[in-house]
């Protein structure tokens, strides 16, 4: 489980009007808050329009801080027109939407949004329990190129591990056999998925890993706790990759070491009916591009970490192919993926049916190719990891 924390920080940042309190707020009379009250009302006077009042990682308050907090706010209001206030609230902690919900009824003006709700535009597309067979299946293909990798990226065993945006726990479920990490948290923000995690554990009788709930770009995991963080094709699926970098450095200890995975999707490829598999895949980049994730980022991966700050980026990349192990999972993938790209999210893009049709057929050739007794189908991946510097 996520640590909490004890004590409670405040920060006002002017250039976003944002008010953020992190941690726990626990007072045992109002008088403990008036560090916290007189900021409130010092930025209170710097504000015009909204002021954001961030409680993402506001992980407890007791009744007199919610007390206090109420009064803050339903005060500014009434005192100061024309002011509105945005409460900002995540699911991950699950009261705070309910909670602070209520001083809505107080004053109009004041309103509460869950921000992960509909944080990232694509979200929900990995959010169903869809999702499960098909990462179940990637897993399968991917783990046996990346078992040898993670060595070579400096992964030893008794290491603290975090694996981040983990999907269904499988690969979690691997390293914890294959690595015997002396602490394994995983965390997720599909909750279909976590259980399918928890249960799949249970079921193989792997004892000892942490599944969190929690959201990526906000986690409640301390700072410098794990020696190798894990976070595999997902920086592609936020809008902003550089905001889950920025808090897989956070939580990577100084010395300790950061491994993505990402893909190219236009690299894909296959034989026969090659240039009907290369147009699907250039369509994929862009129809993932029109819901703000970038499919493409794998080579950008290198980049992306220096800017982050790490040192000592490591980079290779592999290639899932259908002579892997049995064809059929290569075509079980590029199947499911038929269903997301040119099911889903064509249908929400408003895609016409001549162009669903064409689609649909880059990846039939993808599945012929993979079944084709000479045929040959590839997903390639790219894997970097770097140094969190001392
Ligand atoms: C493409 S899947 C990859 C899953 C897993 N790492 C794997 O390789 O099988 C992306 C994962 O990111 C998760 N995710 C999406 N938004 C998230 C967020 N804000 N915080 C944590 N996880 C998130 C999804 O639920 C999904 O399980």
């Amino acid at each position: 489980m996520a640590t909490p924390q004890t004590s409670f920080d405040v920060v006002f940042d002017e250039n976003n009007q944002e008010f953020s309190i992190i941690g726990a707020m626990r007072p045992e009379s109002a008088a403990e808050l008036a560090g916290c009250t007189a900021l409130f009302e010092q930025s209170l006077r710097t504000v015009r329009g909204t002021l954001y009042l961030n409680v993402k990682r506001l992980v407890r308050l007791n009744n007199i801080g919610f007390r206090v907090l109420a009064d803050l706010l339903i005060d500014a209001c009434e005192n100061k027109p024309g002011l509105k206030i945005s409460v900002i609230t995540s699911s991950v902690v699950g009261w705070s939407t309910r909670k602070f919900g209520t001083l809505s009824a107080v004053n109009d003006n004041i309103i509460v949004e869950q921000y992960d709700a509909d944080f990232y535009p694509g979200q929900a597309f990995v959010e169903d329990d869809a999702i499960i067979s098909l990462l179940r299946t990637q897993t399968k293909l991917t783990w046996r190129h990346e078992r040898s990798m993670l060595a070579r990226h400096g992964l030893k065993p008794d290491m603290a591990v975090a694996d981040i945006c983990c999907g269904i726990g499988d690969f979690a479920v691997l390293l914890q056999k294959e690595f015997e990490p002396g602490r394994l948290v995983a965390l997720d923000h599909a909750k279909p998925s976590l259980d399918y995690a928890r249960q799949v554990a249970k079921d193989f009788g792997v004892d000892g890993i942490e599944y969190v709930y929690g959201d990526a770009s906000e986690m409640l995991l301390e700072d410098d706790q794990f020696d190798f963080v894990t976070c595999r094709h997902s920086l592609q699926i936020f809008d902003r990759p550089e905001l889950i970098l920025k808090e897989l450095f956070r939580i990577c200890k100084p010395g300790g070491r950061v491994y993505v995975t990402n893909e190219k999707n236009s690299h894909c490829l296959g034989e026969p009916r090659g240039e009907s598999i290369q147009w699907t895949y250039n369509e994929v980049a862009k129809i993932v591009a029109h819901f703000n994730h970038d499919i493409e980022i794998g080579p950008k991966s290198r980049r992306l970490m220096l800017d982050t700050g790490f040192k000592d980026v490591k980079m290779e990349s592999f290639m899932v192919t259908n002579m892997d192990g049995d064809p059929q999972d290569f075509a079980d993938i590029i199947e499911a993926w038929k269903n997301l790209f040119a099911g889903k999210m064509a249908t929400m893009r408003g895609d016409d049916p001549d162009f669903i049709k064409r689609f649909c057929q880059g990846f039939d050739d993808h599945i012929f190719a993979a079944l084709h007794p000479k045929g040959y189908a590839g997903w390639p991946i790219w894997v970097a990891s770097g140094q969190k510097p001392l």
